[in-house]
């Protein structure tokens, strides 16, 4: 549980959350629309980019990795590759979190909301020590939300949205955090699909006989079962980036989850 005094007073406390999404799954475009959202309604967030590979963002970050750490430098200097030069300029950053969350908190007062921008190759943030840590320490300093963002168009499939719950139900046992699932693009195609298939397991067995045979079916067939449970304990949104539908519900639903986390301590 955070340990700031702030935990006993949940309807104040400031919340981080922590973007999580396959590259292209428009991450940073829902960041730049939350952050448009937030600023509207007078709330502006404290927005962090610890993505040190991105070349440009499309909104300020108050707090950028890319400050403090030059990515293309470490790869050279280090001699590596991308995935390489992104994990070790991770790294060099959490040897100085201890001063961001210095920062972090002086602004705890006048920001309700920290927003952090991941690196879009997930598992470089979501398995390795530095984002751990950095998950870790954040965690315990204020209610903490990760968000899976869902390329919802990418995802239509049975097999393609299956696999990607799966990955999403790693993060969600890796960090052990309030999550919300978001299912992003929604101007594209709605997520409708996506709920049926996961509040009515027959739905989804029908879409699965019309795609696969033989191994892979009996495969996915035991692998939903596992997910069944997963998606009983989920939050999830459906919005778009492009437009801004859905923002409401998201920041109801990010509420819920602290709400719920505060309970549960
Ligand atoms: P990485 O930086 O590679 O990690 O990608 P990302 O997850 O940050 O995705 P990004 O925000 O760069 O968006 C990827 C593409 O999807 C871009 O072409 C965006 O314009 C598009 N996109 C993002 N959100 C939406 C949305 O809600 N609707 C539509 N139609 N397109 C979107």
């Amino acid at each position: 549980p955070p340990t700031t005094t702030s935990a006993s007073k949940p309807t104040d406390a400031p919340i981080n959350i922590i973007m999580i999404g396959m590259a292209g799954s428009g991450k940073t475009t829902l960041m730049q629309r939350i952050n448009a959202y937030l600023h509207e309604r007078k709330t502006p967030p404290y927005v962090l980019n610890l993505d040190p590979a991105v070349s440009k963002l499309p909104f300020q970050a108050n707090i950028d990795i890319r400050d403090t750490v030059d990515y293309k430098q470490v790869m050279k200097e280090y001699n590596l590759g991308p995935n390489g030069g992104i994990l070790t300029s991770l790294n060099l950053f959490t040897t100085k979190l201890d001063q961001v969350m210095q920062i972090v908190d002086k602004r705890a007062g006048d920001n309700k909301y920290f927003l952090y921008d991941t690196p879009g190759q997930i598992e470089i943030f979501t398995w390795s020590a530095s984002g751990s840590i950095i998950t870790n320490t954040l965690a315990a300093t204020y209610p903490t939300v990760v968000v899976y963002v869902v390329d919802t168009p990418r995802t239509a499939s049975p097999t393609t949205f299956m696999s990607n719950m799966m990955y999403a139900c790693s993060i969600l046992y890796k960090t052990q955090l309030p999550f919300l699932l978001a299912f992003n693009k929604t101007d594209v195609i709605s997520h409708e699909f996506a709920v049926s298939w996961m509040n009515d397991f027959e739905a989804f067995q029908q879409a699965l006989r019309g795609q696969e045979e033989g191994f892979m079916n009996s495969l996915m067939n035991s692998m939903s079962l596992v997910l069944d449970e997963f998606y009983n304990h989920l939050r999830v949104v459906g919005v778009s980036a492009m437009t801004g539908q859905g923002l409401d519900e998201f920041f109801e639903k990010i509420d819920e989850a602290v709400k719920e986390y505060y309970e549960e301590y």
